[in-house]
């Protein structure tokens, strides 16, 4: 592929483009052969690149983005973010940032924030899990461990949920997750916001279950606080402490190194009352030339 080529990808992923989180080209699958660096993203006003590795291309491509997104007229803003520099700066190419951006799917909006060292806020890969969270939250208590900005727990309210309790460590994404909610006019009465260690903290977590629905997906490793290869096991194990009768359990793992049968075998055995149900699917527009490398949606349903 050549920066042509990937202009051309280009134009044409933008042409059926509705305000919706679109990704516009995923390098990062390696089904391209080139550019495995790089991601570009529509999101509402803002064109979004993202180099996630020091290259001799670097120039020419924000340059081939600038005349695309002075060709398509879509965006307010052309913005490239420096993944492999050490704060990832956001940098304006072309336009201003509009006042607010958000993530738009399915109906429903989440703050976007391009100076966040790393995420954004909002992880577009997992648009198929909240779209399983939409299909099976009505009138269920449902847990979102590693919640993030809880663009689940907005998805389980808006669909019904009688309760969802959202855990992560960090008291900043939480507050995000606060406002994700009122951004969509969803009451929190009935909303946790837990700002706690997971692992430290099974008997806060059980005083709300026992839990219809639970929703499991961690960081693969984050320095201190998760390690997927050794921390996954201590979840799976307490399971059965919170969860109901027929509790279905979403179970995430986004580490390319891991398969599938590495939850499997971790639920065969830790939790052998609940049986593997499938895999939900991966979206198109993030192509993997290696399956299983791309992220691992598992679905697990108890039985006794
Ligand atoms: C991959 S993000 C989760 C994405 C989220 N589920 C979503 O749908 O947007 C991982 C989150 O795990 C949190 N985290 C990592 N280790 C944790 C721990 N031991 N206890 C609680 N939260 C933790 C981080 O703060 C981060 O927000």
């Amino acid at each position: 592929m050549t920066i042509d080529d990937l202009h051309r990808h280009l134009k044409t992923a933008s042409q059926t483009l509705t305000p919706q989180y679109t990704r516009l080209f995923h390098g990062r699958g390696n089904t391209y052969g080139a550019y495995r660096f790089l991601t570009v993203d529509s999101i509402d006003k803002v064109l979004f690149a993202v180099v996630f590795d020091a290259n001799a291309e670097e120039d020419a491509i924000v340059s081939m983005l600038h005349t695309f997104y002075a060709e398509e007229k879509r965006w307010e803003a052309l913005v490239v973010q420096q993944r492999y520099l050490p704060a990832a700066p956001a940098s304006v190419i072309a336009g201003t940032f509009p006042d607010e951006t958000f993530a738009i799917e399915n109906g429903l909006k989440y703050h976007v924030n391009f100076q966040n060292a790393q995420n954004i806020g909002f992880f577009p890969d997992m648009k198929i899990g909240r779209e399983f969270i939409r299909e099976h939250a009505h009138g269920k208590n449902v847990l979102n461990l590693f919640s993030y900005t809880c663009a689940f727990s907005v998805v389980a309210m808006h669909t019904g949920a009688k309760q969802v309790v959202n855990v992560d460590m960090n008291k900043n994404v939480l507050s995000i997750g606060r406002e994700n909610h009122r951004l969509n006019g969803i009451d929190t009465k009935n909303v946790e916001f837990m700002p706690y260690n997971i692992l430290k903290s099974w008997s806060r977590i059980r005083k709300s279950g026992p839990y219809d629905l639970i929703i499991i997906d961690p960081p693969s490793f984050q320095k201190g606080s998760f390690a997927a290869t050794s921390d996954y096991e201590k979840i799976i194990r307490r399971l059965h402490e919170f969860a109901a009768e027929e509790c279905i359990i979403l179970s995430a793992l986004n580490a390319p190194e891991l398969n599938s049968d590495f939850i499997k075998t971790l639920f065969r055995e830790n939790a052998p009352e609940f049986q593997y149900v499938e895999r939900l699917e991966n979206l198109e527009s993030f192509p993997e030339i290696e399956e299983e490398r791309s992220l691992k949606n598992l679905i697990f349903r108890r039985r006794i």
